[in-house]
């Protein structure tokens, strides 16, 4: 069963995104002061956010702020283990990756500045419409613009779909990269994940065709596909790992595909 969600609005100013939004994806719109849904996508004068109106909690997508920009501007670089994952090198292009489990962006996020072309495929509307909105309002940073320039753009589709679809072109449109972070049901809650988690748990469950979407990456990737685990997760399939990257909390599963 999936979580009732509605799209509200705080002001005259926000109402006409809201309304197109709820319109193209049926769902009740209304005045942030009369919503009864447990979920609600806000669009306030700010930004849009994702309301857990149960718990209490919202969340919202900021590239050039907290978390995200921390990261930009301190993060370390190329010893990362996500750049050590997609197997990113000193004096080589870094890869054109797909993300296709994009979530929240944070990883993809951090991978466009490591210097990598990113896709990012999204299922979920919602979380498409939050990446989206975080887009729109970082457009005018000069960093981010460069970070555009190479290549960020959200595709919001099932990365499934989408895969099939590129499988049948030519090799040369391939991504050196496909990257996946599914949704993990027992997932160790981090202080600075736990909020953003509970969230998406809610209104997105669990994924349950992560095996499906790493035989189809398998196929679709020129070089290859990069799982991020919690440590002492399971893998996804029977399918070993070429190798892993470990880092305090997680696991990287690393396959690698010949061509
Ligand atoms: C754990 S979150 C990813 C978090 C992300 N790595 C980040 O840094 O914010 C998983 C996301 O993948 C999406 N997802 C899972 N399977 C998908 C699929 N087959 N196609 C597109 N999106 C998918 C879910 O909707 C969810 O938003």
């Amino acid at each position: 069963m999936t979580t009732p969600l509605s799209i509200s609005y705080t002001s005259e100013e926000t109402k006409k995104a809201a309304l197109d939004f709820a319109n193209k994806h049926d769902y009740p719109c209304n005045n942030q002061a009369s919503t009864s849904t447990s979920l609600n996508l806000n669009y306030t004068d700010e930004y849009v956010e994702l309301k857990d109106n149960n718990k209490n909690i919202s969340i919202h997508i900021d590239f050039l702020a907290g978390d995200l920009a921390h990261r930009q501007q301190f993060g370390g670089g190329r010893g990362q283990s996500i750049a050590k994952a997609i197997g990113l090198k000193q004096g080589v292009k870094p890869p054109y990756v797909i993300d296709a489990t994009a979530g929240l962006a944070k990883d993809a996020y951090v991978l466009a500045c490591l210097g990598c072309p990113v896709t990012l495929l999204e299922r979920s509307p919602v979380i498409a419409e939050l990446i989206n909105d975080a887009i729109r309002r970082a457009k005018y940073d000069e960093h981010f613009q460069s970070i555009v320039k190479t290549g960020f753009k959200v595709i919001a589709e099932s990365s499934i779909d989408y895969l099939t679809r590129l499988i049948e072109k030519s090799k040369s449109d391939y991504p050196d990269v496909i990257y996946l972070d599914p949704m993990y049901p027992d997932r160790k809650k981090s202080a600075s994940v736990k909020k953003n988690m509970q969230i998406l748990q809610v209104l997105l469950g669990k994924d349950p065709d992560t095996e499906e979407l790493l035989n189809i990456s398998l196929k679709a990737a020129k070089k290859r596909v990069v799982v991020k685990r919690p440590k002492g997760a399971a893998n996804l399939s029977d399918i070993k790992p070429t190798y892993q990257v470990n880092s305090k909390k997680t696991r990287y599963d690393i396959y690698i595909v010949q061509k």
